[in-house]
Formats: structure tokens, C-alpha cells, sequence
């Protein structure tokens, strides 16, 4: 078992695979130390990953851990931090909502949401990709979905982006703070003017023993449903046409037939997911994974993006294959955490692809575009911005 700390690292973000194959030759768990943290369990191996993300030991409500007891803010009261029985319920209050013909029933949209984006970014030969699609698709889908057409995208991109993936010294308890205030307000006016979507629907909702959300469970959802609804999406578009970018062979094979896009959209999320390491989970008692007993009460994070890239599990792992057969990467995790927005962000990347390499034949890198500026921190993974040109 290796240690590992970041901060003797400073290429690890920029590209965290070779680290993770290291640490996988050597066994499937390790200790790893971050700036905030001197202690947190790594799993990097496959099937390690998939074992500790469907284990109920391993439990996501950090306010019953005695170590990390904290004080809660109303946005932690959302399903990703809590556990069985509060989980489920929380989840089942909107699963209804995000079953795959659901989001079939909003393709038209997101098609002429990407159209318009397109048509306002191919007239100017350039353009920042996370700007100008990867960023206002998902953004713009899932503020209609919820019902807040008005909100301040650039506000809220800042804000959400603090909470995310914060760069050291930036005080993310500040960011949380803006956002719960900002997310009560929201609720406030949907509760005084009620309209045809999913937060008015919410505010309604009642489950099988009568009981409404609270007003913190309230908040929780939507910033739940707006921060994972968005964020993640855009890395997939993005770290998606980084990756054809650099495998110009795959690229030209996934112009020469479309209908290669659905496993290109699966390839992207094994090789580059947008998701580096699962959130948190904390061990309720002692546990043995693989050859390693982490004590109870502990904090331990799954590398998802090592899982992707695990030779027991994939051939050839390092290798970008847009015709590879999949084989259930864990790009949007397992066991009941399992993402609900997965079908929605699968469509959203497929139209976004499939229509930016329809309307930009000449799609390149912009050699003016400087150095990749990475974002920081464990969970996500992508680029701030993405140069291109066609
Ligand atoms: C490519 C895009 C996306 C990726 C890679 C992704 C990835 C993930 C992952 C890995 C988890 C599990 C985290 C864990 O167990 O610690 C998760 C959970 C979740 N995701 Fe996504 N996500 C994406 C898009 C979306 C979208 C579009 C939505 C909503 C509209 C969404 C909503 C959620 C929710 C609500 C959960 C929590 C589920 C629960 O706790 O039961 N995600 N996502």
C-alpha cells in the first residue's frame, strides 16, 4: 500500500493515469494526502471500485460519522449525502422523472437548443467550446427542466464551480453559503408563482406516508439536480471532443459513420469520464477490500477514472477504441447512488457531438489557445476552456 500526496505532485492533474497505473500495479487500495485531508482511503482497482460503491458499509451521510460530524447546511440535505431510509425516499420523489422515456420526451429540444447554440458559434471560425456549447447545453437544459429559465448562468456557473472544484485558498464554504441563499430565494418565487415543471412539481410532491420535502430537503434537491445536472455534462462534451481531437483516426472513423456515436459517448466516459473520484463515503465499520482492512470511520474516495483505465477489466486500457464493446465502466458510479441523470447526459452528449461535427468538418485544436488550464481538486475532471477552430 502506497501513499500518495498530491502535494509532492503537481502533474497529477494534468494527467492522473499514469499515477493511477502505478498504484494499481502495487494493489487496489492506498492512502492518499491532500492539503485539507492527512488520511483518505484510495480505491483505484476495477473490481474494488464496483465492490465498494454497492457496499452499504461504506455509507455517504458524514453527519452520523463521529470524526466528521459537522454542522449541515440546508444544500447537504440531498440524497448524495445521506443514507437508507432518507436516500430512498429523497430518490424516489423524482426517479419518475428521469427514466429514459422522459428524457426521450425532451430530444426535440435539446436538438434546437444545440442548434441555436451552433448557429450563433460556426459564423465566427473559432471559439471557446466550453463557452459556446459544452457549457449552455446542460445549463440551459436542466434550469427548463427545473423551471428557472431567469436564472444568472454566469453567476451561478462562479458559484457552482467554487463548490465543485475549488482552487486551493478559495473558501468553498462561502460559495455553499451564496448558493443555499441563493436556492431559498429560488423557492420562494416558485412557491409564489407555481408553473409546469420539475421544482413546482417537487414543491407539491408528496410521498407514501403524505409527507412534503422540507424546506432544506428543498434546497438540497435543487442544488443537487442543478450543480450534477451541469457540471459533469460539460466535461463529458468536452474532455469527449479532446479526446477525437487527439485521435484524429477515431475521429475521422466516428465522421465516416454516425452511427458509432453511441459507443464513441461510452468510450469518452471509460477513457476521460468527467467524474475523477465518486464523493465521499465513510466507512461505518471495519472493512476488508481486496487485501486491506480500512478501519471503521474513515473517509474513502473511489477513483472511477482508475477503474476505467484497469487492464484486468479492459483491454488494451489506455487505448481510445470508439468501437470498443462496452463493459460497464463506472463513469457514472454503481449500487443505489447510481446517477440519475445518466440518460439525459448520454443524450445531451450525443446530440452536442454528433451536431459539432456535422456543422465544423474542419474541427481542430486552436494553436493560438495556449496552455490547457485544468480543474483542480479530485472530483472533476476537465478543462476550464477549449480552443478550437474549423
Ligand atoms: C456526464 C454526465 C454525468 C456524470 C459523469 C455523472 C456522474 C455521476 C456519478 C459518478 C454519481 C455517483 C456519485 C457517487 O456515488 O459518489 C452521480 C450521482 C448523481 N447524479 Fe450524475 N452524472 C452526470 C450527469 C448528471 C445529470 C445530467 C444529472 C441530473 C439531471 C445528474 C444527477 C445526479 C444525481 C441526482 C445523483 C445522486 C444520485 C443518488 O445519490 O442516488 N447527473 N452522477
Amino acid at each position: 500500500m502506497a501513499v500518495l500526496d498530491l502535494r509532492d505532485l503537481p502533474d497529477f492533474t494534468a494527467n492522473p493515469y499514469p499515477y493511477y497505473a502505478k498504484l494499481r500495479a502495487e494493489g487496489p487500495v492506498h492512502v492518499l494526502r491532500t492539503e485539507q485531508m492527512e488520511r483518505v482511503w484510495l480505491v483505484v482497482g476495477y473490481e474494488e471500485a464496483r465492490a465498494v460503491l454497492a457496499d452499504q458499509r461504506f455509507g455517504k451521510d458524514w453527519r452520523t460519522t463521529g470524526r466528521w460530524a459537522g454542522e449541515a447546511k440546508p444544500i447537504n440535505a440531498n440524497m448524495l449525502e445521506l443514507d437508507a431510509p432518507h436516500h430512498t425516499r429523497l430518490r424516489r420523489l423524482v426517479v419518475r422523472e428521469f427514466t429514459a422515456r422522459r428524457i426521450e420526451a425532451l430530444r426535440p429540444r435539446v436538438a434546437e437548443i444545440t442548434a441555436e447554440l451552433l448557429d450563433a458559434m460556426v459564423p465566427a471560425g473559432s471559439a471557446d467550446l466550453v463557452d459556446a456549447l459544452a457549457f449552455p447545453l446542460p445549463m440551459t437544459v436542466i434550469c427548463e427542466l427545473l423551471g428557472v429559465p431567469d436564472i444568472d448562468r454566469e453567476a451561478f456557473r462562479a458559484l457552482s464551480g467554487a463548490v465543485v472544484s475549488p482552487t486551493p485558498g478559495q473558501r468553498e464554504g462561502d460559495a455553499v453559503g451564496a448558493m443555499g441563499a441563493y436556492l431559498v430565494q429560488l423557492i420562494e418565487d416558485k412557491r409564489r408563482s407555481p408553473g409546469d415543471d420539475l421544482l413546482s412539481a417537487l414543491i407539491r410532491s408528496r410521498d407514501e406516508g403524505g409527507d412534503g420535502l422540507s424546506a432544506d430537503e428543498l434546497v438540497g434537491m435543487a442544488f443537487l439536480l442543478l450543480v450534477a445536472g451541469h457540471e459533469t455534462t460539460v466535461n463529458l462534451i468536452s474532455n469527449g471532443v479532446r479526446a477525437l481531437l487527439d485521435h484524429p483516426a477515431q475521429l475521422a472513423a466516428l465522421r465516416a459513420d454516425p452511427g458509432l456515436l453511441d459507443g464513441a459517448v461510452e468510450e469518452m466516459l471509460r477513457y476521460d469520464g468527467p467524474v475523477e473520484t465518486a464523493t465521499f463515503r465513510f466507512t461505518r465499520e471495519e472493512v476488508r477490500v481486496g487485501p486491506t482492512v480500512i478501519p471503521h470511520d474513515e473517509p474513502v474516495l473511489v477513483a472511477l477514472a482508475s477503474g476505467g483505465r484497469d487492464p484486468e477489466r479492459f483491454e488494451d486500457p489506455d487505448t481510445f477504441d470508439i468501437r470498443r464493446t462496452p463493459q460497464s465502466h463506472l463513469a457514472f458510479g454503481h449500487g443505489v447512488h447510481f446517477c440519475l441523470g445518466a440518460p439525459l447526459a448520454r443524450m445531451e452528449a450525443r446530440i452536442a457531438i454528433g451536431a459539432l461535427l456535422e456543422r465544423c468538418p474542419d474541427l481542430a485544436r486552436d494553436p493560438a489557445g495556449g496552455e490547457p488550464d485544468w480543474l483542480p481538486g479530485l472530483l472533476m475532471r476537465g478543462v476550464r476552456r477549449l480552443p478550437v477552430r474549423w
